[in-house]
């Protein structure tokens, strides 16, 4: 038996036809069109390119995608003001920081900064708090992306064995959160875990964001694991994973493929945050 790939980019495409219908009603209610923007310091290609891709989806659901695009020699202060002008704005309905960020500018000091109403990404620290607490508003957008996926094969969470491969704060921190909040049992692994494999085979549900091709091979799971690979990484044959998926497509249960598995669906999440951040505009959150 080979496993089940899972199609991200139809996921993506699904998800897009529903909030294109909910932007529709939205902008019935509140009389005007979501409007977001993305601060962007330097000209990182791969931060283009996400950019082309975001504004191509926000187009086609009817948001309206704006930049706010400085030099890499900008100070810190004058990127600050920028985000106090914004929070402020009547008119902009939720905000977005492109990363990487030039070394001179701090990017938790970015962040802190945003009116967590519009905070896009789900980053801020009330956001956080609020996702830990089990009182989710906003998520930060690769965790939903990973729960959106589950939801969409009907894995019911519950009881289930998590293993995440991750302690970031923007992948691996959040999704134990949002794994305790359904009742899950989550192991986290990292660089200082002693024997990676003794975690991620018994597990049901393997979510991996290590950046390492080939870190997860066939032995690391059982025949009936969700693998899910969020990692990305940019090899000389083009983009790949975390898992090596040819020879883990033969063992596991369920696979996301890299690409197409996680990344779209990734980027339709982002516009899902978009409507939750021009509804706590209008609605007090
Ligand atoms: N698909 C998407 O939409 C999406 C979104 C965001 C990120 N990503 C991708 O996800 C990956 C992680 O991103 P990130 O920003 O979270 O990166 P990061 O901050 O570098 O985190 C990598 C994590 O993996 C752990 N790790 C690294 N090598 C390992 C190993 N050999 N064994 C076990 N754990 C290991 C690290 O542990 P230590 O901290 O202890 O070193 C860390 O917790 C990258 O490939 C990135 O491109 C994809």
């Amino acid at each position: 038996m080979t496993a089940k790939v899972i199609d991200g980019r139809k996921i993506a495409e699904e998800l897009r036809k529903e909030i294109s219908k909910e932007v529709e009603q939205l902008k019935l209610r509140y009389q005007t069109t979501p409007n977001i923007t993305t601060i962007k310091v330097g000209n990182d290609p791969a931060s283009n390119l996400y950019l082309r891709l975001r504004d191509k989806a926000c187009d086609e659901v009817g948001i309206k995608s704006n930049h706010l695009e400085f030099l890499e020699n900008v100070s810190e202060k004058e990127v600050l003001e920028s985000i106090i002008k914004l929070n402020s704005d009547k008119n902009t309905h939720g905000i977005l920081i492109q990363l990487p960020l030039p070394n001179h500018i701090s990017q938790d000091k970015l962040i802190n900064a945003l009116d967590p109403k519009k905070d896009v990404e789900g980053l801020n620290p009330h956001n956080i708090g609020r996702t830990l607490l089990g009182d989710e508003n906003i998520i930060p957008i690769t965790p939903f992306s990973v729960l959106t996926i589950l939801e969409h094969e009907k894995i019911d969470l519950e009881g289930k064995d998590v293993v995440i491969v991750n302690h970031s704060n923007l992948v691996g921190k959040p999704l134990v959160a949002l794994f305790l909040n359904r009742n899950a049992t989550v192991s986290i692994c990292h660089v200082f875990t002693k024997n990676l494999k003794s975690y991620t085979f018994p597990a049901d549900i393997l979510v991996t964001a290590a950046g390492v091709p080939a870190l997860i091979k066939n032995n690391h799971v059982n025949n009936n694991a969700f693998v899910i690979d969020v990692g990305i990484i940019k090899t000389k044959d083009g983009i790949c994973g975390d898992v090596d998926f040819e020879s883990v497509k033969k063992v596991a249960g369920k696979i996301t493929p890299v690409p197409g598995g996680v990344g779209p669906v990734t980027v339709a999440c982002s516009l899902k945050n978009m409507i939750k951040t021009f509804k706590n505009c209008f609605e007090e959150k």
